[in-house]
């Protein structure tokens, strides 16, 4: 039987990156989608599409004419992110696509905290609305943002009080979703799973982490959101992509990223990678809070 044609999009980022390089060992025909063909990986077995922005409904449709599963992985941040994600969900329809796999955030929610979830909230309910199968991998934070959040001084600052996060590697995310797309079975049809780390840490306990891989002292210093606020208003961002990144201190706060779920395990038959795991396998991570770097 001939597999049916995954078309991976994001596949010069992280997430996609990696997914696009693990179906392409297994043989299964690839297309990687991309608005710059040049930043996409050259991996064997797979081709790359016609240059696509999800906005774009035409050049999408032309990008995904005859695949069979699409796997979408959320554009950057935008105040237009779900005009963006509908549009590439109708165009992947009317090209013929006949399941999606979306990588939304943990605890989407029309009024959840970290404003950014609720354009993953919408998404979803775009895709469930046209009936197409489809599989929802709901993200909680990275692993790799907790060092990379930590400034040069030391110090990681946000508003996220005492919550916990059950922060997620990129290879877990990445062997979940490979093991849900290369499952053509009607077994994960409908199902949103939570993808997360294998225990949910405070902040505090995070910068503890830290020290004890960087050997000197990482403190995490809650801030008040009005706090949050003015140590960002220095970047240059606009006031929707601050409060993103202030609201999502703020889910940990509310509790909203504390869920802990087996769906790693279940689907790659092994332990989720925990934070001390995730430093110790990926020591650039922390490289710039090296007394010496
Ligand atoms: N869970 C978390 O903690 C967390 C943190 C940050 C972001 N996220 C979300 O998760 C997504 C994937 O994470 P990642 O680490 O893989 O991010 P990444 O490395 O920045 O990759 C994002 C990918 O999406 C593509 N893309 C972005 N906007 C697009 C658009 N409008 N149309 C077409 N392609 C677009 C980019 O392609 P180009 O080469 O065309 O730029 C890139 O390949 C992010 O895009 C963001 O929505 C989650």
């Amino acid at each position: 039987m001939i597999s049916p044609l995954v078309a991976v999009t994001g596949a010069s980022g992280a997430v996609g990156g990696r997914v696009a390089a693990r179906l392409a060992r297994t043989g299964v025909p690839v297309r990687l989608l991309g608005r710059d063909p040049s930043r996409l990986p050259r991996l064997p077995g797979t081709v790359a599409a016609p240059p696509a922005a999800y906005g774009d409904g035409e050049a999408m449709h032309r990008a995904l004419d005859g695949a069979h599963t699409l796997f979408l992985v959320s554009a950057h941040e935008s105040p237009g992110r779900v005009l963006e994600h509908t549009t590439a969900v109708d165009a992947a329809l009317a090209a013929g696509v006949e399941r999606i796999v979306y990588v939304s955030f943990l605890g989407a929610a029309p009024d959840a905290t970290f404003t950014f979830a609720r354009d993953h909230w919408h998404t979803e309910a775009h895709i469930r609305m046209t009936g197409v199968r489809h599989t929802f991998l709901r993200d909680s934070w990275y692993l790799a943002g907790l060092p990379a959040m930590t400034a040069t001084d030391g110090v990681l600052r946000g508003p996220a009080g005492e919550g916990r996060v059950s922060a997620v590697s990129h290879e877990d995310i990445a062997d979940s979703a490979s093991a849900v797309l290369l499952d053509e079975g009607a077994v994960h049809d409908g199902v949103t799973y939570a993808l997360t780390g294998p225990e949910a840490f405070t902040l505090a306990e995070a910068a503890a982490e830290l020290s004890r891989r960087t050997g000197r002292e990482i403190r995490y210093v809650p801030e008040t959101r009005e706090e949050a606020y003015a140590s960002r208003a220095g970047y240059g961002a606009e006031e929707w992509e601050v409060a993103g990144w202030v609201t999502s201190y703020e889910a940990i706060a509310a509790g909203e990223l504390d869920t802990v779920s087996d769906a790693v395990p279940t689907l790659t038959g092994r332990p989720a990678e925990s934070l001390a795991d995730y430093l110790r396998r990926n020591p650039e991570s922390y490289r710039h809070l090296l007394m010496d770097a």
